[in-house]
């Protein structure tokens, strides 16, 4: 099993030439690492970009339809893309995505074909109140319910006050709970650690936590800084 190195570039940059730029540079890092490389650029620059696994930052629950400003599963199919991130803390947060909404998500993608990278994390709130794992538990199994082959799920553990704060998880936090998830999911269900990774940080979650890879933000519109993170994976 390759260890799967996911950029989440959320809304940036604002222009197309910034976007190939970017994609290029790690395009170039990025050739002969032996770790899965995937960039998931805002939709629009989808079709821009080529030489690279590419993923979606979300996805509809329906084929086609009167759904305004959506995007779906077979939309991105057709157009080569072959990840898609589900459950992102920032929908669950600011576009109000349930549970049941990333289960219905979760089963179309599967159903057309795409690899899932589902994301799951507690508040620091939840952390405190000694919630975490009755709260990791609750969005794996309502996350999941009815998915009968987990064989294209990838399980992302995002502590949601580890995001975009400079505060990554410590490796031995992490290492439990991905512990914990890996006992709710399948055995061989890779699972990656998300949360502020930078290259001082990368290598070990792979190497101490037992992460089989990572989801890097703000760090994956910093080419060298990310090339570096892929090459930690090794
Ligand atoms: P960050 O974001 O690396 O900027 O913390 C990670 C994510 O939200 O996927």
């Amino acid at each position: 099993m390759k260890n799967l190195i996911v950029a989440n570039w959320k809304m940036n940059p604002t222009s197309q030439k910034e976007a190939e730029d970017i994609f290029s540079k790690i395009k170039e890092g990025a050739e002969d690492a032996s770790a899965e490389v995937v960039v998931c650029p805002p939709f629009i620059y989808l079709s821009l970009l080529k030489g690279l696994t590419l993923g979606a930052q979300d996805c509809f629950y329906e084929d086609k339809g009167a759904f305004t400003g959506e995007i779906s599963t077979a939309m991105l199919r057709d157009l080569g893309v072959e990840y898609v991130i589900i459950g992102h803390s920032e929908r669950r947060r600011y576009l109000k995505e349930t549970d049941e909404i990333v289960n219905k998500k979760i089963g179309e993608a599967l159903e057309n074909g795409l690899k899932v990278i589902f994301c799951i994390g507690e508040t620091g709130e939840e952390r405190d109140a000694e919630k975490k794992k009755e709260v990791l538990e609750r969005q794996i199994r309502k996350g999941l319910e009815g998915i009968e082959s987990l064989e294209n799920v990838n399980v992302a553990y995002e502590p949601i006050w580890a995001i975009g704060t400079g505060n990554n998880c410590g490796v031995e936090e992490t290492k439990e709970s991905i512990d914990f998830i890996r006992g709710v999911v399948k055995p061989e269900t890779r699972i990656l650690y998300g949360g502020s990774v930078k290259s001082e940080n990368s290598g070990d979650y792979i190497k101490f936590a037992g992460a089989n890879g990572l989801l890097v933000g703000g760090a994956s519109l910093k080419p060298d800084e990310f090339i570096k993170i892929v090459k930690s994976a090794e």
